[in-house]
């Protein structure tokens, strides 16, 4: 491995997680101290309903199906390696992983046309909401790609994401074999340390609270009064 990418391994797998673990919990603390209330994501439903259930509904699903995956590797890596080791349950897996992936840019893709296609939603959307919005789409975006292009997924995460992210909990980075991961993986984890660090500071805010029982809630109905 030449020095520079070293230093690049370096950056994303060593400084960019310390710097990101920092700026998430001193932004938590703050938000939680002072602005409690505002630990939500605003919704824009009774502005337009029928394109907000095709974004909303499929992204939410499908990134609930996906994360759970990545948690279950996380937490369990033995469990998932021997799941995998019958071929039949390993096609299982990553095909569910895969259409979650799929599911979940469906539904991003449709959101972020309603937003770019009205004048009244591209008025509503701040300077802020867009880098989220980007940062969200290149993690999905790399995660589909990584899916399809470095097979296969779960048993990597298992066996060397995994080791590795243990190693950043217990503030002993061991690079192990994420350094000789392909760029594609590097992008997609290098960005979800940006994520975390912007989670705080943007409407994702909103994930701490895992309010999952929007997935199942009716409608909200607005009632406009107006003056005669
Ligand atoms: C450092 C943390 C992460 C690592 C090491 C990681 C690793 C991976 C890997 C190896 C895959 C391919 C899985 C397969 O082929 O079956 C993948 C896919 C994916 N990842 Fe991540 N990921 C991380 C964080 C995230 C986060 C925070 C999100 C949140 C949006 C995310 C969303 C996805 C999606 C949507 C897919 C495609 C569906 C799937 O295959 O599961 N990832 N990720």
């Amino acid at each position: 491995m030449s020095g520079t990418t070293d230093g690049l391994d370096l950056i994303i797998f060593v400084a960019l997680p310390a710097v990101a673990m920092v700026l998430a919990i001193v932004g938590f603390i703050h938000r939680y101290r002072n602005h409690d209330y505002s630990i939500v994501s605003p919704s824009s439903q009774f502005l337009e309903a029928r394109r907000h259930f095709w974004a909303l509904v499929p992204f939410h699903y499908g990134v609930l199906i996906a994360l759970i995956i990545h948690l279950l590797a996380f937490l369990f890596p033995g469990l998932l390696l021997s799941w995998n080791a019958n071929p039949f349950r390993l096609y299982l897996l990553e095909t569910i992983a895969l259409s979650a992936g799929l599911l979940t840019l469906t539904g991003l893709c449709t959101g972020l046309a309603r937003r770019l296609t009205s004048v009244t939603f591209r008025r509503l959307t701040r300077g802020g909401d867009w880098l989220l919005l980007l940062l969200i789409l290149i993690q999905v975006l790399t995660g589909v790609l990584v899916a399809i292009f470095h097979r296969w997924g779960s048993p990597w995460f298992a066996a060397a994401a995994t080791p590795y992210l243990r190693s950043l909990l217990f503030l002993s980075p061991d690079l192990g074999f994420v350094a000789a991961a392909p760029l594609l993986i590097k992008i997609h984890i290098a960005n979800a340390f940006i994520l975390l660090a912007y989670l705080p500071y943007s409407k994702l805010v909103h994930a701490i609270v895992v309010p999952l029982f929007y997935l199942w809630r009716a409608p909200i109905t607005y009632r406009w009064r107006t003056r005669r």
